[in-house]
């Protein structure tokens, strides 16, 4: 299978973000509803603990993979109809949006940070505000409201297969 996309199949690239991103997500949510669900556990430190690493690296892979499909747009899969194409980017911007406004706030926040060992930010004394309250205001709201998305998401996928051959979509991005 070739690595670019065509038009009527994501190539291997494209396939390797979304997938990947799938179960990071995954992981993302376990963690998320562990610490909503299943607070002072061992459950929620196994995987909270993960929470801001993992934010940063779905952040970079968006960022990738929103690249990537900018460079395919004229060659993959065409969308099925106009709430599919606001589906999908509603999906890339809280992809971005989120990450950002929790790594903007932990750096106005003047802690320290760092991901998987790699430190990010150094730290200062004080806080930055204006850095802080959107991430306050959004960044859990908007959370939330990407696991509602990705759930629609799903459910729509597998909708459109109970349709005409040109409505099942799954083989464009699976087998
Ligand atoms: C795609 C990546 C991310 C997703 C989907 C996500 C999602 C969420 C959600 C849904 C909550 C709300 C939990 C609750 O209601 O108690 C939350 C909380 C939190 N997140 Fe993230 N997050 C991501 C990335 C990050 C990053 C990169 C950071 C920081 C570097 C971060 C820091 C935090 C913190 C400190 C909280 C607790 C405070 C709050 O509820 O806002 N997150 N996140
Ligand atoms: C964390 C979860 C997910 C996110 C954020 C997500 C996001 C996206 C986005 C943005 C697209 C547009 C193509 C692209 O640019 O990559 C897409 C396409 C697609 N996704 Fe997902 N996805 C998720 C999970 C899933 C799951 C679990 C399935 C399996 C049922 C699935 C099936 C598909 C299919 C079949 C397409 C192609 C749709 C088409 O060509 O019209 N996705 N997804």
């Amino acid at each position: 299978m070739a690595l670019i996309d065509a038009k009527d199949r994501y190539g291997l690239l494209s396939r390797f973000f979304h997938w990947s991103m799938a179960l990071l997500i995954l992981w993302q949510f376990t963690g998320v509803l562990a610490r909503v669900l299943a607070e002072d556990t061992a459950l929620e430190k196994f995987f909270w603990s993960t929470h801001k690493p993992l934010g940063v690296v779905l952040l970079v892979l968006a960022l990738l993979r929103l690249g990537w499909a900018l460079v395919n747009l004229s060659r993959r899969p065409p969308e099925l109809n106009l709430a599919a194409t606001l589906g999908h980017i509603g999906l890339y911007a809280l992809l971005v949006a989120i990450p950002a406004l929790g790594l903007l706030r932990q750096y106005g926040s003047g802690r320290s940070f760092d991901a998987f060992g790699v430190a990010l930010f150094s730290g200062f004394e004080g806080r930055i505000d204006w850095m802080v309250e959107p991430g306050n205001l959004l960044h859990g709201n908007l959370g939330w409201i990407l696991l509602a998305a990705v759930i629609g998401h799903v459910f729509m996928v597998f909708w459109h297969r109970r349709g005409n051959k040109e409505q099942d979509v799954l083989p464009r991005m699976w087998g």
